[in-house]
């Protein structure tokens, strides 16, 4: 073994997702609101890899894309000849770096950063190659990882296992790591002799222990090592993300008024104390400050909540909703991409968008900003201790000046300065008698 600070990180997933049945590749789709391969990516880069090779198959191209889009170098293995063969695929991406080489598979998005942190440790302290295993429940097809004395031994796929190697329950979660060096010119020596006739990767602890070099198995838990090759896979992915974030919020001190019904994205950032009712959405990127109370029934995306606002029940905050302390929005309303300042309240029945709210404002039942023309998106702003009447439209561009005052039912078009009033509908006019006039007269005309 050789100890090394340097790690890459080669992330199979050149595999076809025919299970899946989806017009998208199997490791795009997302848990948690993030796809399977940014998790894996994301695992590789917080366990120290410095470089990281995603191995891609010739087709459709959403992989390869995905991945340049996260920053991972490329691979292509076409066609598919096993994990030995992919991984041997990335050989020019790796050739001549001198360090640990991980290998993880992107259809398996919930490895724990310790376990690899464990992996590194053993590399470093005991073996020269370390496998992670787990103790499937349930029946199954897995390599199997063959121990004597604490050293692993081989790995023998179920397809080439006798009866007593069947028997033992120590399996393969295909996660390993040595030293680049070490996994390449063991690579070189597989062979596609066997019964798949593929170049399995597995081989190379075997090959590598022939040499006199060390190997030994790490354990992970069975969730950490869930493969998701279909939709059934991927709801069982979503429910153990979810149950684990429940988990993780309520042991940070969030209160969960009804943790199940509560759904959380990979992003989701919520302080102690926070009061989170039932039924509640948070899709990714929203954070939550401590002594803010979001009510039952309430979807947010890309929102700020700070602390003492109320949101909702039945309240929608979209991408760029910042919810300033105090404030308020209240139910049946949508704010999108709007600044809502310290203790301004919306609190029924509005939509908020592209918008700029200062402090202590009340935006009044049934308020529109009219943001888009058809074409443009334009902005609204409203100043601080503003009082806009109820039902008010405000045509964006348009200003409202601290102080101002706006009378229910406005279609505001202009500019409105700090302090006026602004009365933007028609005069009401009372004709007297005109109503019992009028209903006389039908009432004749039917009788005739
Ligand atoms: C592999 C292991 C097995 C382990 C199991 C855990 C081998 C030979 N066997 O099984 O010991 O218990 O994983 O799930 O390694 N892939 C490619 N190119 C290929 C083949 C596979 O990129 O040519 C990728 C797949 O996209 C997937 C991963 O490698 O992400 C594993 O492939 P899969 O076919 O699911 O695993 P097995 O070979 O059956």
């Amino acid at each position: 073994m050789s100890k090394s600070n340097k790690r890459a990180a080669v992330i199979l997933a050149a595999g076809k997702s025919t299970r899946m049945k989806s017009s998208r590749s199997k490791v795009l789709h997302e848990v948690g609101g993030l796809s399977m391969l940014a998790w894996v990516t994301k695992l590789a880069k917080s366990a120290g890899a410095e470089k990281i090779v995603a191995v891609v198959n010739g087709g459709p191209s959403d992989v390869r894309t995905a991945a340049e889009d996260l920053g991972l170098e490329i691979a292509v293995q076409d066609p598919q000849l096993g994990t030995g063969h992919a991984v041997l695929a990335a050989k020019e991406q790796l050739e001549g770096f001198e360090g640990d080489l991980v290998v993880l598979y992107a259809d398996t998005p919930f490895m724990r950063v310790e376990t690899l942190a464990d992996v590194f440790d053993a590399r470093d302290k005991r073996s020269d190659i370390v496998v992670v295993g787990f103790e499937p429940s349930v029946e199954h097809a897995y390599g199997r990882l063959i121990v004597e004395n604490g050293e692993l031994t081989k790995i023998v796929e179920a397809k080439e296992a006798n009866a007593e190697e069947l028997a033992v329950n120590l399996c393969n979660s295909g996660v390993m790591a040595a030293s680049c060096k070490d996994i390449f010119a063991a690579l070189d020596q597989v062979t596609n002799d066997n019964a798949k006739g593929e170049y399995y990767l597995t081989d190379i602890v075997g090959i590598m222990r022939g040499e006199g070099k060390s190997a030994s198995a790490i354990l992970a838990g069975e969730d950490e090592v869930l493969g998701v090759d279909s939709k059934v896979d991927l709801a069982k992915a979503e429910k153990i993300f979810q149950s684990n974030k429940r988990r993780e919020m309520l042991a940070d001190g969030v209160i969960l008024r009804d943790p199940d019904s509560t759904y959380f994205s990979h992003d989701t950032q919520i302080e102690a104390d926070a009061d989170i009712g039932a039924n509640v959405v948070f899709g990714p990127g929203v954070t939550i400050a401590g002594g803010a109370v979001i009510h039952p029934f309430c979807h947010l995306e890309g929102a700020r909540v700070s602390s003492g606002s109320q949101i909702g029940p039945f309240a929608r905050l979209r991408p760029g909703a910042q919810m300033g302390e105090n404030s308020k929005a209240g139910n049946f309303v949508e704010v999108k991409k709007a600044i809502v300042g310290k203790g301004s309240k919306i609190n029924h029945l509005s939509y908020i968008g592209d918008a700029e709210i200062g402090e202590g404002s009340n935006i009044g039942a049934g308020t529109i900003t009219c943001n888009y023309d058809g074409f443009h998106k334009s902005k609204t702003t409203i100043g601080d201790g503003v009082f806009v009447g109820t039902h008010s439209s405000l045509v964006a561009p348009v200003t409202i000046g601290s102080g101002a005052y706006l009378a229910t039912g406005g279609v505001i078009t202009k500019d409105v300065p700090n302090d006026a009033l602004a009365v933007g509908r028609a005069r009401q006019e009372n004709k007297e008698g005109w109503a019992k006039r009028f209903r006389d007269a039908m009432k004749k005309r039917k009788s005739k």
